[in-house]
């Protein structure tokens, strides 16, 4: 059965002229620049590459990254997709399993989040040990193709126990404060109200977004390691002053990016 990332896949093999990493790191919403130091070998437009659905969120560029770091060969998104962008949510992990067929093994998420806890100093990093999905339809509903994954995939482990005590590790030896929590999902592209936030206080969650869930349920599907983070760039809606801006997410996004850099660089030494 022929499918829907197969010419992806092909082209990708035949264009790209590197060996292909395993591991690979998805950048979100003002942490494009993460990869300054990076060493870019390839690297491809999303819309060059056949059947790759087109991101269109502002502050995401757009294309596929073969780069070393830190001594790792490492497939960068930068720029992902979004179901509030008008994707279906199969669309929107189409590059999930595009880097599954590859032979991925280690699948890096990060994004942008609002902070669930007044009295965190932003910018902030979190370490996403759970997640919420109730709002998002699945990823994986309709058909099963069982090569790929199970029809009722185990959700126990989606965020590797091994990556967090790894990446717990890596923020103490660069000095970088981590804390791990859980991770909602919202919709969007509104931003919350003030009682959906207070909602999701009651229902345990840490940090509020619009990605990654979605991500990280195909990954851990496809028996990839997931290993996810966010920045929180602001507090959420009613837990801070005034109200919230897509602007004053991207410069918090920029400033954390620092942060991330040093962390996500230790990390990949240490996988
Ligand atoms: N809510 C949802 N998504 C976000 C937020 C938020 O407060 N901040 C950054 N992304």
């Amino acid at each position: 059965m022929e499918l829907l990332w197969d010419k992806a896949k092909q082209y990708i093999e035949v264009h790209c002229p590197e060996d292909l990493p395993e591991i690979a790191i998805v950048l979100g919403s003002g942490l494009a620049d993460v990869i300054e130091e990076a060493e870019i070998l390839w690297e491809s437009p999303y819309k060059a590459i056949p059947g790759f659905p087109e991101a269109t969120a502002p502050g995401h560029k757009s294309r596929l990254l073969l780069a070393r770091w830190s001594g790792r060969k490492v497939f960068f998104l930068q720029g992902r997709l979004h179901y509030y962008e008008g994707h279906s949510v199969e669309d929107t992990v189409f590059p999930i399993h595009l880097l599954a067929s590859l032979a991925v093994k280690t699948l890096i998420l990060t994004n942008a989040a609002g902070g669930l806890n007044p009295d965190l100093e932003l910018p902030a990093l979190m370490l996403i040990k759970d997640h919420l999905s109730f709002f998002l339809p699945s990823p994986l509903r309709g058909p099963n193709n069982e090569d790929l994954g199970p029809r009722f995939p185990d959700m126990t482990y989606v965020y590797s126990p091994e990556l967090r005590a790894l990446a717990i590790r890596a923020a103490a030896e660069e000095g970088i404060r981590l804390d791990e929590g859980v991770y909602a999902y919202m919709r969007g592209p509104q931003y919350e109200t003030p009682a959906e936030i207070r909602a999701l206080q009651r229902l345990g969650a840490d940090a509020v977004g619009m990605s990654t869930v979605a991500e990280a349920i195909t990954a851990s599907y496809r028996g990839m390691d997931v290993l996810a983070i966010s920045s929180l760039t602001n507090l959420g809606a009613g837990l801070g002053q005034g109200g919230l801006d897509h602007e004053d997410v991207l410069q918090m996004g920029r400033k954390a990016g620092r942060d991330l850099r040093l962390l996500l660089g230790r990390i990949l030494t240490e996988l």
